[in-house]
């Protein structure tokens, strides 16, 4: 039985087939859990609602740090909700555990004013309607309870990254028609203007928690501009940079010639090897009180 893509990218996907790689993803996600969790505020005996779960990583988290209360798991993937649940069995916390399919901008199977706590982590990157969403969080949140999430910020870069002798961060001038060819096929993939993941900055978090109607709203952003960490070829070409596109491995196959991907490899992967190029990131933490 074929899995949907969010747990074929969360449970597979994102680690490229590489246990190396598996530890750095899940060595960078901790603090950042951590933070989500901290500026939650979490007290016991809360309800924590965990928005686009995934593979429980906030939802489980949020259970360590207390010793009493409650977690539901949402999400649109009934994979990853089972998973979960699977999970929570294992781990012998499913009398505290709670799963509920829904997205983040229909929670309408939850009352209003009903859970302590709203986290998210890397979510509303996939949803269109974002100011619906934190209207929804607004709603199923009692007075005083709080919302905390992270959201990369990933048009922070796109500039940088449109212009044709860049490729990820890397100066491919002397390849630039065929690095062309394959940010192309990107491009077609998650247009710049529309796509979820490219359609909002900071300001756009603060705006939409403002309109919602929290009444105290923090936001850190945290910004780099530094050279790449991947260094290894096949772990750069074969893990895909979110769940909605191909790697660049199964770009390059998709519409270059042999000839053009000898000529890509030839001049990227050493620049891949040396860490030569330059990775723009920005991400942002939101935390706010209704
Ligand atoms: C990058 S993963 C993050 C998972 C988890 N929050 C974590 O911190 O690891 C994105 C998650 O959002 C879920 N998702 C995508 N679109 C959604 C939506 N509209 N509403 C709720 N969840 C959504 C996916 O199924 C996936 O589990």
């Amino acid at each position: 039985m074929g899995r949907d893509i969010w747990s074929e990218w969360l449970l597979h996907r994102r680690f490229g087939g590489d246990a190396r790689r598996m530890q750095m993803v899940l060595d960078f996600l901790r603090p950042i859990r951590d933070k989500v969790l901290h500026n939650a505020r979490l007290a016991e005996g809360e309800t924590v609602l965990d928005v686009g779960c995934g593979d429980g990583m906030i939802g489980f988290g949020a259970l360590e740090k207390i010793a009493s209360g409650t977690v539901i798991l949402s999400d649109i993937s009934q994979d990853l909700l089972e998973y979960v649940q699977s999970l929570a069995r294992d781990i012998g916390l499913l009398d505290r555990c709670q799963f509920v399919l829904a997205p983040a901008e229909d929670l309408s199977v939850l009352d209003a004013a009903s859970v302590d706590v709203v986290a998210l982590r890397s979510v509303l990157i996939y949803v269109s309607a974002k100011q619906q969403a934190f209207r929804e969080f607004y709603r199923v949140l009692r007075p005083g309870g709080r919302l905390s999430l992270f959201e990369p910020i990933n048009r922070f870069g796109i500039a940088a990254s449109d212009q044709p002798h860049l490729f990820a961060g890397y100066d491919v001038t002397p390849v630039m028609d065929v690095a062309q060819k394959v940010k192309a096929l990107y491009r077609r993939v998650q247009p710049i203007d529309s796509d979820p993941m490219l359609d909002f900055d900071e300001r756009d978090l603060i705006a939409y928690a403002e309109e919602a109607g929290f009444r105290e709203i923090h936001l850190e952003l945290q910004v780099a501009i530094v050279p790449p960490e991947e260094d290894d070829w096949h772990a750069f070409i074969r893990t895909p940079g979110n769940p909605k596109i191909p790697t660049i491995e199964e770009a390059m196959r998709q519409v270059l010639t042999l000839d053009e991907m000898e000529r890509f490899t030839a001049c990227l992967r050493p620049l891949v090897e040396a860490r030569q190029g330059i990775h723009r990131r920005a991400v942002a933490y939101l935390w706010a009180v209704k």
